[in-house]
C-alpha cells in the first residue's frame, strides 16, 4: 500500500517556488529517505505534508487521507519531530510525554502504559523524573521521538533529526528509527543532508535540489546508476586536465567541484597513473587523487554538477551566526 502520495505538490512563498510540482510515493513500512542541501524544499515539504502549510498547488495524500480537506485524519495518523527543540525544558521527561498525551486525549490509564513502554524504548525510563533541561542533545532527541508516537501513529516525519548531534548520538538514534520501523510496523519519511546515514538506513531515498526531485531509487540502485568508479583530483589547474582525460578512451564523465575534478571511469585502479602521467607532462599540479566507489554524495555532484559539502559549507555558517543571535538574545 501506498501510504504517502503527493502529486504534483507546490509550494510558493511570494512568487519563490520553494517547492516544484513534486510528485512521488511512500510505501507502507518503508524507511524513506528525503535528502537535500539546505534550502532545497525538505521542511516545506514535510510541512505540507503534516498539514502544517497549505500547499500553492497539487494535491498529498497521507495514510489515505487528503492533506487539504481532511487534515484531522492526517493528523491522527502521523507523529512529528521537527529540527527545532520543541520540549518544555521546565518539565521533566514524564511531564513533556504526559501532557502531549492529554493534547491528543488519550485516556489516563492508556496513556501511563505506553509512555512507561516508550520511554523505555528510547532508554529513559530511569531519567523519567528529570528535567529535560538536564538532558544531552540525544537525550532530548529520544524524549521527542517517544513523544511523537505516543498517539501511535501510522506515519512518522522527522526532519533533520540528527542535526548537530555527534556521530555516536547520530548511529544511536538511527538505531532507534530503525528499531520502531521494525517493531511497532511505523512508515518512517525522515530528513537528513548526512548522505552516508541516508545511505545505510533507507531503504528508498529521493534527492530534492531547489524544489525539484532530481532522482529517487534504493541508495544501490541510485549508486549503480552512476556506473564505475570515480577519481577525484584535487588540482587547480582542472581546466587543462578535463580535456586531456576526456580523449582517453576509458573515460565516461567528469565534474569539477571548488578545486577538485571528479573523472567517472571504469576499473580506475588500472588509469590513476595514465592520469598522474598525463599531469605531469604537461605540466599539470596534482595536490591529490583519490579513488572511490559512488556514494550518495557522488549520485548529488552527477545530477547538480554541485557537490552537497559545498552547499552545506555556505550554511554551516549560516548556523552559526543563527546560534550566535539566538545566544544574544
Ligand atoms: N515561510 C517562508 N517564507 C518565505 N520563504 C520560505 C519560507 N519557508 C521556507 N522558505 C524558503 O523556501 C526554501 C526551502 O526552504 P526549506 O523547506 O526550509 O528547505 P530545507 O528544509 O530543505 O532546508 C528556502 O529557500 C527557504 O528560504
Ligand atoms: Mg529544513
Amino acid at each position: 500500500m501506498k501510504i504517502i502520495i503527493l502529486e504534483s505538490l507546490t509550494k510558493k512563498f511570494n512568487g519563490f517556488t520553494a517547492v516544484d510540482n513534486v510528485s512521488f510515493t511512500v510505501k507502507e513500512g518503508e524507511v524513506f529517505g528525503f535528502l537535500g542541501p539546505n534550502g532545497a524544499g525538505k521542511t516545506t515539504t514535510i510541512s505540507m505534508l503534516a498539514t502544517l502549510l497549505g500547499p500553492t498547488l497539487g494535491e498529498a495524500h497521507v495514510n489515505g487521507f487528503n492533506i487539504k480537506t481532511q487534515k484531522d485524519d492526517v493528523r491522527k495518523s502521523i507523529g512529528i519531530i521537527f529540527q527545532d527543540p520543541s520540549l518544555d525544558e521546565e518539565l521533566t521527561a514524564y511531564e513533556n510525554m504526559d501532557f502531549h498525551g492529554r493534547l491528543y486525549h488519550i485516556k489516563k490509564d492508556i496513556r501511563e502504559k505506553r509512555i512507561k513502554e516508550l520511554l523505555k524504548l528510547v532508554e529513559l525510563d530511569e531519567r523519567k523524573n528529570d528535567l529535560v533541561k538536564k538532558f544531552s542533545g540525544g537525550m532530548r532527541r529520544r524524549l521527542e521521538i517517544a513523544r511523537g508516537l505516543l498517539h501511535e501513529p501510522k506515519v512518522l516525519f522527522l526532519d533533520e533529526p540528527t542535526l548537530g548531534l555527534d556521530p555516536q548520538t547520530r548511529n544511536h538514534i538511527w538505531e532507534y528509527i530503525q528499531k520502531l520501523n521494525k517493531e511497532k510496523k511505523i512508515t518512517v519519511m525522515i530528513t537528513t543532508h548526512y548522505m552516508e546515514e541516508a545511505d545505510k538506513l533507507c531503504d528508498r531515498v529521493a534527492i530534492i535540489d531547489k524544489g525539484k526531485i532530481i532522482a529517487l531509487d534504493t541508495p544501490k540502485n541510485l549508486k549503480d546508476g552512476i556506473g564505475g568508479d570515480l577519481i577525484t583530483v584535487e588540482t587547480p589547474d582542472a581546466e587543462s586536465l578535463c580535456p586531456l582525460v576526456q580523449e582517453f578512451s576509458w573515460f565516461k564523465s567528469s565534474n569539477q567541484h571548488d578545486g577538485f575534478v571528479t573523472f567517472n571511469v571504469m576499473d580506475a585502479e588500472k588509469h590513476i597513473a595514465g592520469i598522474a602521467d598525463l599531469s605531469c607532462q604537461n605540466n599539470i599540479e596534482i595536490k591529490s587523487i583519490n579513488v572511490h566507489k559512488p556514494t550518495l554524495e557522488d549520485v548529488f555532484l552527477h545530477f547538480t554538477g554541485r557537490t552537497i559539502r559545498e552547499e552545506e559549507a555556505g550554511s554551516v555558517e549560516h548556523m552559526r551566526m543563527m546560534h550566535k543571535a539566538r545566544r544574544r538574545r
